[in-house]
């Protein structure tokens, strides 16, 4: 198979990251024969640096045509000054808007070898946790109307959160359908006791609900999310929710099985087509250390295998390699426990790489 993959490095950890990534998409191509070409744009900070603006409109014209988009990670202190509209993050929210991708899933899974990363008690973790976050990737918060203003001799600023009915209805679709692959279960979550947009977003996953009677569709107010996850993470299968919550709430999945370096993403719209990133940032702080976690990034290039390309043998010849470095004991920092051998970035990949 031939397929053009754009990759975007970013700041921070990024290019390290992608790296590792790279490097075990070699070994799937030597092993099974595809040939993957890359072209290289920026976004962000580089993007910044080099051209002025976060994401130039030729590189999301070169996005556009490809078959897949791998990211690493955008952002950092040198840049966290510049006016909004400026920003390197506001590079990302630019190429999630102008490729469509509305739908954004952060699978946050406890691979039994990690259960030592876990910060919870042995008696909630039990045989640990496998659950989902579908998030609404481009609207909300995020891309409403924002302001700041002098008013009455002092700053007001303004952020608004607009949802629409066919916004929530396509990514609640994806909701159920992601259910019915796995456990189910949606637990839909907002804030109905307070904002509109979320009573909204109630009555219409509840419409799409109907459509699924073979999945149980519970809904959730967004702060007893937050807590439920940390007391009894089992009961989720499917976390089904607007962009800033599901923003959070990812995050804090994330930790609940294991580590941010773990959380993969795919960003699709409603063609073959993907972005693929880790759910972490740049991680300014250990970035170019060589200690990053790339398993993230590398378990979302088997999403990308999986999703835009359908090469599901070797997305799981991928996701058994991780499973089985995790097996042999090796651990990143960020996941390292008693009796483990810590290693790298390269390391990691390295062994990744060989496994697949
Ligand atoms: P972060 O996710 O970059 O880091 C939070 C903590 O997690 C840090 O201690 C970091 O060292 C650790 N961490 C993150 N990824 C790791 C990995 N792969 N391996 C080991 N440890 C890891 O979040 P932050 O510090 O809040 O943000 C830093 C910058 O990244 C900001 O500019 C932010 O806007 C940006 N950001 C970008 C993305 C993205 O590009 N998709 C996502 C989130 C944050
Ligand atoms: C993420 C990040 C982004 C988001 C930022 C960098 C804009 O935190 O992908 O989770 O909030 O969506
Ligand atoms: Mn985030």
């Amino acid at each position: 198979m031939e397929k053009n993959i754009v990759l975007i490095k970013g700041d921070g950890i990024g290019p390290e990251i992608v790296d590792e990534a790279l490097k075990v998409l070699d070994k799937v191509c030597e092993k099974y024969g595809h040939t993957f070409r890359y072209t290289r744009i920026l976004m962000g900070g580089e993007s910044i640096d080099e051209y002025g603006v976060p994401l130039t409109d030729e590189a999301l014209d070169t996005a556009k045509a490809a078959d897949a988009v791998l990211l690493g990670s955008v952002g950092g202190p040198k840049w966290d000054d510049l006016p909004g509209h400026l920003r390197p993050e506001k590079g990302l929210l630019a190429i999630r808007k102008g490729l469509g991708l509305f739908a954004n899933v952060r699978p946050a899974y406890l691979y039994p070898e990690l259960k030592a990363a876990c910060p919870l008690r042995d008696e909630i973790i039990g045989d640990g946790f496998d659950m989902v976050v579908m998030r609404e990737l481009t609207g909300g918060l995020y891309f409403g109307a924002r302001e700041t203003v002098e008013q009455d001799g002092q700053m007001v600023a303004k952020d608004t959160l607009t949802y629409s009915e066919e916004e929530i209805r396509r990514i609640a679709v994806k909701g159920f359908d992601i259910a019915r692959k796995r456990r189910n279960k949606v637990i839909s979550v907002d804030k109905a006791n307070v904002l509109d947009s979320s009573r909204l977003w109630r009555k219409v996953v509840h419409e799409v609900a109907a459509s699924y009677p073979d999945v149980e569709c519970v809904d959730m107010l967004v702060d007893n999310c937050a807590m439920q996850l940390v007391k009894d993470p089992k009961q989720f299968d499917v976390i089904l929710t607007e962009n800033m919550f599901g923003d959070i709430l990812s995050d804090e999945a994330s930790m609940v099985t294991g580590s941010i370096g773990m959380l993969s993403s795919a960003s699709l719209n409603e063609t073959k087509f993907g972005l693929y990133e880790p759910s972490h940032g740049s991680a300014p702080d250990i970035a170019g250390m060589d200690l990053a976690n790339p398993i993230a990034t590398i378990l979302s290039a088997a999403m990308m295998l999986r999703y835009s390309f359908d090469l599901d043998q070797e997305a799981d010849a991928i996701e058994n390699a991780v499973k089985q470095v995790l097996a042999d004991g090796y651990r990143t920092g960020d996941i390292m426990s008693d009796g483990c051998k810590q290693v790298g970035c390269k390391e990691m990949g390295d062994l990744i790489a060989e496994r697949v």
